[in-house]
């Protein structure tokens, strides 16, 4: 069954799962990303600052898929912040990924306190008129961050990619994104480095189902209408991770599902986080 895909505020789609790229090397990614698109992935997330973008780029050439047909997302971080860096910044991103162009290119965290996020805005406005970039978006804005930006630019962002899973479910945030077609893309969906997988709830569905919790949660946020992008290196778990179109939740297991947010988990603050 394939992938289901959200469309975005100007025309464009984007694929509901993705493979997410950090914390791999170049010659880790390649692989990754040549098994992820023969198990069915159309949509890989990277970034300037994950360093793996020539892994990236190699993998999706050897796998051999006509570039049309994927979707490619990458991010640049404060470096490229300010007085028209985004120009260079995704020039550099192209001829590492070997691309002519990316579907998705994202401003990856605010960085209030140096307050450049409305003119690497503006230069991404431009870039996006250039043709070298689809689409243009966000990571890690809050409210009031993309409250300023959509009073002070013309483009509305198609995404903002934002941490986000069970345990961290920022409904204020998803509500405000909703509101405005911004689409809602959840990095670190499967709360790395908690106990969220281990949790008896997801267990007890997936049973039901016949999935594993993983399923289970990214299950969760298909139905949420939000975007997905987990990592794997084990082709298994690849494969499971988009294998979740032939089950759907009851709205009471989405609202138990839900409810595992108890507040408790430390979650990043993007006024005072980043890089
Ligand atoms: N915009 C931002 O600021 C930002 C920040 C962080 C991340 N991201 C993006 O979001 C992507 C995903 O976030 P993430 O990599 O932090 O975390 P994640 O995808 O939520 O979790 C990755 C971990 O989960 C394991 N895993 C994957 N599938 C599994 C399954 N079916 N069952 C059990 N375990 C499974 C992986 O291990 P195995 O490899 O062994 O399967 C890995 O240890 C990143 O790769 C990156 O593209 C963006």
């Amino acid at each position: 069954m394939s992938i289901s895909t959200l469309p975005l505020n100007n025309g464009y789609t984007i694929p509901q799962i993705g493979l997410g790229a950090a914390s791999l090397n170049d010659d880790q990614i390649a692989p990754v990303i040549v098994t992820a698109i023969e198990a069915g992935y159309r949509h890989i997330d990277t970034a300037f600052r994950y360093g793996n973008q020539r892994g990236v780029g190699k993998g999706i050439r050897d796998s051999g898929i006509r570039r049309e047909e994927l979707f490619v997302t990458t991010k640049l971080d404060g470096e490229f912040q300010g007085n028209e860096r985004a120009v260079a910044g995704l020039d550099e991103c192209l001829r590492q990924l070997g691309l002519d162009y990316v579907d998705l290119l994202l401003i990856h965290w605010p960085l209030p306190q140096r307050d450049q996020y409305i003119s690497t805005w503006k230069t991404f406005e431009k870039l996006a008129k250039a043709g070298k970039v689809r689409s243009i978006g966000v990571s890690n804005f809050k409210p009031a961050h993309l409250d300023r930006l959509l009073a002070e630019t013309t483009i509305r962002p198609v995404v903002n990619q934002i941490q986000l899973s069970p345990r961290i479910t920022r409904p204020d945030h998803v509500a405000y994104n909703r509101a405005h077609e911004i689409v809602t893309v959840a990095w670190s969906p499967l709360g790395p480095g908690s106990d969220l997988l281990k949790e008896p709830l997801l267990a007890t569905i997936g049973a039901m189902y016949g999935k594993t919790p993983a399923q289970v949660v990214l299950r969760w946020m298909v139905e949420l209408g939000i975007v997905a992008i987990p990592r794997s290196s084990n082709p298994q778990r690849l494969a499971q991770n988009i294998d979740l179109f032939d089950f759907t939740l009851t709205t009471a297991e989405i609202a138990a599902i839900s409810a595992l947010d108890t507040g408790a988990e430390k979650r990043v603050d993007s006024d005072t986080m980043g890089h």
